[in-house]
């Protein structure tokens, strides 16, 4: 297949909107858990872990509904790149797939470690009670991983729009809804 051809195709709509809703679920995750602390300790700061904890499970639904569909109906496109170039754009969206899922495991281990409240509505019993160690540990952890999906899926970001805005090729329109 000729690399224009390649890189005109496009994804299907459902691929893309699992693509898309995992990317702002991310941010707003990230963006989320650095406010946290901003709220005063009780009802609030319960209230705004909750509602990260509550967007974090609706990112394990879109990552284990996108997986299905990736594996069964969806739409798959030869890199569009040759070579190495081609190597390390399979080999990135391989890492971003293991750090997302990676994330969310250790994000629900965080939550059972910690015991918590969602939204004073019910409480989740902790694991260890009293084992302040044991959550520290698991939520260093969380936030060095969220750390590192930071870093690879700004690479991966910057990637596509090297493509667009330095190459003037159409990979990053694989990935856009058409219009
Ligand atoms: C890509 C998705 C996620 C990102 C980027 C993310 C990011 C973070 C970060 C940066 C922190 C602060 C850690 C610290 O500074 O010590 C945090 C805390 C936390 N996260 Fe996540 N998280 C994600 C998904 C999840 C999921 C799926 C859950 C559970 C279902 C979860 C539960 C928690 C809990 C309970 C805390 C502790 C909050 C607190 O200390 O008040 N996170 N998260
Ligand atoms: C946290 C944010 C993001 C995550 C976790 C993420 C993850 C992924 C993954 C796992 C794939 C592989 C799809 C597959 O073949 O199964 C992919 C593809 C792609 N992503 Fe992202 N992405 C993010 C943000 C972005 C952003 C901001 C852009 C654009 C500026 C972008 C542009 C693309 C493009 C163009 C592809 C298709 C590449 C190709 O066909 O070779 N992504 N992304």
């Amino acid at each position: 297949m000729q690399p224009v051809s390649r890189a005109a195709a496009r994804y299907d709509n459902a691929t893309i909107f699992f693509h898309w809703a995992t990317a702002v679920l991310v941010v707003t995750q990230w963006l989320g858990a650095q406010t946290i602390d901003w709220f005063p300790r009780g009802p609030l700061r319960v209230d705004a872990r909750s509602v990260h904890i509550v967007c974090g499970l609706l990112l394990a639904a879109v990552l284990v509904a996108r997986i299905i569909w990736r594996l069964t109906g969806g739409r798959r496109l030869p890199p569009a790149d040759d070579g190495l170039l081609g190597l390390a754009a399979r080999a990135t969206h391989w890492v971003l797939y293991i750090l997302l899922a990676a994330m969310v495991l250790v994000g629900i281990g965080l939550t059972w470690a910690r015991g918590d409240s969602i939204f004073n509505l019910f409480s989740i019993p902790a694991f260890d009670p009293g084992n302040r160690a044991l959550a520290d540990e698991v939520q260093d952890i969380h936030a060095l991983i969220g750390w590192i999906i930071l870093a690879v899926a700004g690479l991966h970001a910057s990637a596509a729009l090297v493509h667009r805005y330095l190459w003037r090729d159409q990979v990053l329109g694989r990935m856009l809804p058409r219009r």
